[in-house]
C-alpha cells in the first residue's frame, strides 16, 4: 500500500561491477585482452578463427568526465550494446568499448574550479562512467580511460606519423592561428558560426557559437595544423562511394555539405603553458595535442595500435585484430570530428577508415536541451532504480530516434512500462504460461503437439473451426516476424524493430480473446487430444518464445528469465531459433505447472507494478487514452490496459482515441461530480506527502533513508525488540522497494519535527528529500501493516458497519490495522516523539482511509472489483516486559486482548470506531499538517 501517492524507488540494484580489462587503476602495462574476457555469443571463437572474420567492433564515444554521467550517456551506451548484443543474437562475435575522455581544458577548468587535481577529478567520475555501465548492463569488452598509459603511447605514434610519415603537404604544419575557441565544445568556430549574445542573468555580452550555443574566447596562438583542406577531394569522393557510411542518409548530407563549405586546416595542438592536462607532443614540448585527436585515437588503442594490434583475431598477416570499427556510435553534437576529421587523419595514415558512423539524435526534457543549469538533466543511476534497468532499457530505445530529438519524461516511460511491458508481453506470459482458475493446459504438452504433426492434420478437417481461421492470420506473422525484426535490426532502427514485436504481442493477446483456449478443450478433440486447444496455446506459446529471443538485446535480463521460465535451452536462444516451430523441446509440463506457486505476487511478477508518474488526468487521457474506458470491467490496472492494447489492435488506435473521448464528453456532462473508488482511482493517487505534527515529522520511507535504517538493525538491541534480523544493505534496499510498493503496508520514517519558527521558509511548505529528512534527522519509524481481520465476531456490536461499506461487506473483506513504532535513536527517546508519531499516523490513516483501501483493493494480486472492505480494528504487538511500550498504547485507548503468545507478546487492540473518540484525537488532528514531499522533478534535481 502505498497512499502517498504510487510513487516509489525500485530497489537499488548492486551494479554488476564489470572486470573490464582495463581496471580503473592506473596500469602502466600494456593490456591484452584474452578471448576469455570478451562476452561473446554462443558462436564459439573456433568458428571466427576458422572464417578468419574478426569480431564485429562497436565502439561508443568516450565520455567527459567534467562532471557526472546524465541519461543522454547511458542511451548512447545502451544504444550501441543493443547492436552489440543483436551481432550476438546473430551468432557472430562482437567486441564493444567505451569508456572516458579525460584530457583538455573542460577537465582542467572544471578540476581548478573544485580544488581537486585532475586526476582525483578523473578518477573520481570515470568511477562512476564505469559504475553506470553496470547500471545499465552494458556488456562492453573495454573500458578505456585516456590517461592510462597504453593510450598515451598509441596516441604519440599516431602523432608522430601525422607529422613525420606523411609526405609534405599531408603532414601537420606549424603556423599561428587565430580564432573562436570554445572550451564547452573543446574546439574552435569559424568566424561565420560565432554571434554576440547578452547573457539576460547578468546584462554581460559574450560571443557564442550559433550551433551550440556555448561560449567563445578569442585565442591567437602558435600551433600545429593538421592541413584538413587537402582532404577535401578525398572525403567527398569518399562519401560519394560509400553512400550509406553516415547514418542517418539526412547527416551524410550535412557532412557534405559542411566539408565542401567550411573546411579550413584544423589546429591539433595548444600551448603547454595554458594547457597542461593532456599528453604532451612527444618532440616539441611546448604543446600539447588536442584533446579530440587524443580522444579519438582511442578507437586504435582498444584494438591494439601502438603496442601490437589485438592478437586474438590477427587477419592473414594484416594483425590489425579488431580494427576497422564496424560501427562508431555517436551524438548528433560529434558527427563533424568522426565524420570528417576522423577519416581525414586515418586517410592521411593510410589506415582503413570505420566500416559505418551510426548518428544519434539527442533526449530532452519537456522540449528544453537538458542543461545543468536548467536544472533538468537526468540522473541515470536515479532512473534505473526507479524503473529498472530493463524497462528504462526499453523505454530508451522504443522512444529514441535517429532522426529527431526525443522527450525524456516519467509519465511516457510509466507509460511505456505499463502497455508494453505489463500489458502485452507480461500479459501475454501470464495468460499463456501461467494460467490462472479453473482451466489449464500444459504448454509444453502443445509444442509436443506441434511437433507430431497434429494441426495439420487438422487443417485437413472438412469443417475447420474459428480457430483455423484465425490460426491462419497469426502463423502469417509468427513467420514474418524474424525478418521484419532482422532488417530494422540491421538497418539500426531498434525503434521500429520494437514497433514489430510489440504489434506480434497484442495480435496474439487478441488471438487468445478470440480463439478462447479455455473453451476449445471441451469443443474439439480429435483422438482423445484437445488439438484445437493445443493448437491455439502453441502459436501463443511461439509468440512469446520468438519475441522473447528477439527482445534479448534491448531487455536482456527479463528476456533471459522469459526464455529460462518457458524453459528454451541456452543454445536455442540465436536468430535462427526465432523461426516458426524451430524448436520443439521448449514449454511447461503438467508437472512444471504444478510445482509453481498458484498465485504470482505482484511483485514477483516479470514486470512488477511501478511507481506512477505524477500523471495527471489530461496527460493520460492524452496517452492512454481509452483505459478509463475498461472500467466496467475491473480488474487489476495491467488487466485493463491490456483490454485497451485488444481494442487498439482491433480498431485502430484512434478510433479507440475518439471513442474514449466522447465517452468521456458523455459522462462529464452528465454528472460533474469527480467519480471515486472507480477503476481510475489509480490515476489520482494523492500527491507523495509528509505528516508533520508538533513533535515529529513522518516521510514516506525512501531509498535515501535506507543506510540510516540499515544502520538502527546493525544494533542486536534493536534487532531483539524489533524481532528482526540483520539483512545486508542491498538485501534492505529491495525490501524499502518492496515495501513502497505493497498495497499492504505503509511505512514512514520518523524525524524530528520542523521546527516551525521557520515559518514560510520555502523547505516547510514543500519538503524536500534529505532536508528534514537528512540522516541526523531520523530517529526511527513507525509501520502500519493491513491483515485479514483477527477479531471476534462483532455482530450486534458494530452492526452499521454492514451499512456503511455496502451490502456485500461480510468478514472476508474486513481488516485489521496492525501499527509497530521504533524509536531507535537513544538521544530521541523519552520525548514523547513515539506516542506522536503513532498518533499522526493513525490521523493519516483515517484521512486517507477511502484510498487506502482502495489501492488495497485495486492491486490485490488477483485483481480488484468492486468491494466492501473494510477496516474494523487497529491492533500492535508488544514484548511482554515492554512497559513504555505498553503504557503509550494504553494512553491511546488499545486494551490487551488474551495473554502473552509463544513469543512473549501481548496483543492490544481497538476497534476502529473507537478512534475518533480519544482524548488525543481532535488535538493531534489540528495540529496535524500534511506536506507535499519531494515530488520527482525536485528529487532529480536535489538528489
Ligand atoms: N568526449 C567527447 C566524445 C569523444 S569520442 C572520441 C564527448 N563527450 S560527451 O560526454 O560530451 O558526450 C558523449 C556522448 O553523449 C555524445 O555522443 C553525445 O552526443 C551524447 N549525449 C550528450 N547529451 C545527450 C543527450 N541529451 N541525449 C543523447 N545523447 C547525448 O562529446
Amino acid at each position: 500500500m502505498i497512499p502517498t501517492g504510487l510513487r516509489s524507488l525500485r530497489g537499488l540494484r548492486s551494479g554488476r561491477f564489470i572486470t573490464s580489462p582495463r581496471s580503473l587503476g592506473r596500469s602502466r602495462t600494456h593490456p591484452s585482452w584474452p578471448a576469455s574476457q570478451c562476452r561473446c555469443s554462443s558462436s564459439t571463437s573456433e568458428s571466427t578463427a576458422d572464417t578468419k572474420e574478426k569480431p564485429f567492433y562497436i565502439t561508443t564515444p568516450i565520455f567527459y568526465v567534467n562532471a557526472a554521467p546524465h541519461i543522454g550517456h547511458l542511451y548512447t551506451m545502451i544504444l550501441a550494446d543493443v547492436m552489440k548484443r543483436w551481432q550476438q543474437v546473430k551468432g557472430r562475435e562482437a567486441f564493444l568499448s567505451t569508456g572516458t575522455d579525460e584530457h583538455g581544458m573542460k577537465i582542467q577548468q572544471a578540476a581548478y574550479k573544485q580544488e581537486v587535481t585532475p586526476l582525483e577529478l578523473c578518477d573520481t567520475n570515470a568511477a562512476k562512467f564505469l559504475a553506470l555501465t553496470g547500471e545499465g548492463q552494458i556488456s562492453q569488452d573495454a573500458f578505456i580511460r585516456t590517461t592510462q598509459e597504453e593510450h598515451k603511447s598509441a596516441v604519440e605514434k599516431f602523432w608522430t606519423q601525422l607529422k613525420q610519415s606523411l609526405p609534405g603537404s599531408l603532414g601537420l604544419y606549424k603556423g599561428t592561428h587565430a580564432g573562436w575557441y570554445s572550451v564547452d565544445d573543446e574546439c574552435f568556430y569559424p568566424e561565420k558560426m560565432v554571434a554576440p549574445f547578452i547573457d539576460p542573468q547578468t546584462g554581460v555580452k559574450v560571443m557564442v557559437c550559433t550551433e551550440t550555443n556555448s561560449k567563445v574566447e578569442w585565442i591567437e596562438e602558435e600551433t600545429w595544423f593538421f592541413p584538413l583542406t587537402k582532404y577535401k577531394d578525398k572525403l567527398l569522393q569518399f562519401y560519394k562511394d560509400n553512400p550509406g557510411w553516415i547514418q542517418p542518409e539526412s547527416k551524410m548530407t550535412e557532412v557534405q555539405n559542411w566539408v565542401e563549405n567550411n573546411l579550413e586546416d584544423l589546429s591539433v595542438t595548444r600551448p603547454y603553458k595554458r594547457l597542461q592536462w593532456g599528453i604532451r607532443d612527444p618532440d616539441d614540448a611546448k604543446h600539447t595535442i588536442y584533446v579530440w585527436v587524443d580522444a579519438l585515437v582511442n578507437y586504435l588503442t582498444v584494438a591494439g595500435y601502438g603496442s601490437e594490434w589485438h592478437p586474438d583475431w590477427d587477419r592473414s598477416g594484416e594483425k590489425m585484430g579488431l580494427w576497422p570499427a564496424d560501427v562508431h556510435v555517436v551524438g548528433k553534437d560529434i558527427i563533424r570530428f568522426h565524420a570528417v576529421y576522423w577519416p581525414a587523419m586515418l586517410l592521411g595514415l593510410g589506415l582503413p577508415l570505420p566500416k559505418k558512423i551510426l548518428c544519434h539524435n539527442h533526449w530532452k526534457m519537456s522540449n528544453r536541451k537538458m542543461s545543468k543549469s536548467v536544472g533538468n538533466v537526468v540522473n541515470p543511476t536515479f532512473a534505473v532504480q526507479r524503473w529498472g534497468t530493463d524497462g528504462l532499457r526499453y523505454f530508451l530505445m522504443r522512444h529514441g530516434s535517429l532522426h529527431k530529438d526525443s522527450d525524456y519524461s516519467n509519465d511516457s516511460i510509466y507509460v511505456t512500462y505499463t502497455k508494453d511491458l505489463q500489458a502485452n508481453l507480461g500479459n501475454l506470459y501470464y495468460r499463456i504460461f501461467r494460467p490462472q482458475g479453473q482451466t489449464s493446459w500444459s504448454t509444453g504438452e502443445a509444442v509436443d503437439s506441434f511437433a507430431r504433426g497434429e494441426f495439420e492434420t487438422n487443417k485437413q478437417l472438412d469443417n475447420p473451426t474459428d480457430c483455423a481461421t484465425h490460426y491462419s492470420a497469426l502463423e502469417e506473422r509468427l513467420r514474418s516476424i524474424p525478418q521484419e525484426v532482422e532488417k530494422a535490426m540491421d538497418e539500426n532502427e531498434v525503434s521500429a524493430a520494437l514497433g514489430h514485436i510489440y504489434s506480434l504481442l497484442s495480435a496474439t493477446n487478441r488471438y487468445v480473446t478470440d480463439t478462447a483456449p479455455w473453451k476449445l478443450s471441451k469443443e474439439m478433440h480429435i483422438a482423445g487430444t484437445p488439438i484445437a486447444r493445443n493448437w491455439v496455446i502453441f502459436n501463443c506459446a511461439e509468440a512469446v518464445r520468438i519475441a522473447s529471443i528477439l527482445l534479448q538485446p534491448i531487455i536482456p535480463s527479463k528476456a533471459t528469465r522469459l526464455l529460462d521460465e518457458i524453459k528454451v535451452l541456452p543454445e536455442r536462444r540465436t536468430l535462427e531459433w526465432a523461426k516458426y516451430g524451430a524448436d520443439t523441446g521448449y514449454g511447461l509440463t503438467r508437472e512444471d505447472r504444478a510445482a509453481l506457486p498458484k498465485r504470482i505476487q505482484s511483485w514477483e511478477a516479470i514486470f512488477p507494478p511501478v511507481a506512477t508518474a505524477e500523471l495527471t488526468d489530461e496527460q493520460i487521457k492524452e496517452e492512454l487514452g481509452g483505459v478509463v474506458a475498461n472500467r466496467k470491467i475491473g480488474g487489476h490496472q495491467p488487466t485493463r490496459v491490456a483490454h485497451y492494447i485488444e481494442m487498439e489492435e482491433r480498431m485502430g488506435a484512434d478510433a479507440v482515441r475518439e471513442l474514449v473521448e466522447e465517452r468521456e464528453s458523455k459522462e462529464s456532462q452528465a454528472s460533474r461530480v469527480p467519480r471515486s473508488g472507480e477503476a481510475h482511482a489509480w490515476l489520482r493517487a494523492p500527491r507523495p506527502a509528509a505528516i508533520s505534527a508538533p513533535k515529529v515529522l513522518l516521510v514516506p520511507y525512501e531509498s535515501h533513508h535506507v543506510a540510516k535504517y540499515h544502520g538502527w538493525m546493525q544494533d542486536p538491541e534493536i534487532r531483539q525488540a524489533t524481532a528482526s534480523e540483520a539483512l545486508t544493505l542491498e538485501a534492505e534496499y529491495r525490501n524499502q522497494a518492496e515495501w513502497r510498493r505493497a498495497r499492504d503496508k505503509l511505512t514512514f520514517i520518523v524525524c524530528k519535527p520542523i521546527d516551525r519558527s521557520l515559518g514560510g521558509h520555502y523547505e516547510v511548505n514543500f519538503l524536500r528529500m534529505n532536508t528534514f529528512d537528512a540522516m541526523d534527522k531520523m530517529v526511527g519509524d513507525v509501520n502500519f501493516f493491513l491483515h485479514p481481520y483477527d477479531g471476534e465476531d462483532d455482530d450486534g456490536d458494530d452492526g452499521d458497519d454492514d451499512k456503511t461499506h455496502g451490502k456485500g461487506a461480510g468478514r472476508e473483506d474486513w481488516l485489521t490495522g496492525e501499527v509497530d513504532i521504533m524509536i531507535a535513536d537513544e538521544d530521541s527517546r523519552g520525548e514523547g516523539m513515539g506516542r506522536a508519531a503513532v498518533c499522526a499516523m493513525l490521523v493519516y490513516v483515517q484521512v486517507q482511509l477511502g484510498f487506502i483501501l482502495e489501492e488495497y483493493v485495486m492491486n490485490r494480486p488477483e485483481g480488484g472489483g468492486p468491494s466492501g472492505a473494510a477496516l474494523k480494528r487497529l491492533m500492535v504487538k508488544i514484548k511482554e516486559g515492554n512497559q513504555a511500550s505498553r503504557s503509550l498504547f494504553t494512553g491511546l485507548g488499545f486494551r490487551q486482548e488474551g495473554g502473552v503468545n509463544y513469543f512473549g507478546e501481548v496483543k492490544m487492540v481497538m476497534d476502529l470506531a473507537d478512534l475518533q473518540r480519544q482524548p488525543w484525537w481532535d488535538q493531534t488532528l489540528s495540529s496535524w499538517i500534511q506536506i507535499p514531499y519531494g515530488s520527482l522533478r525536485e528529487e532529480l534535481k536535489y538528489l
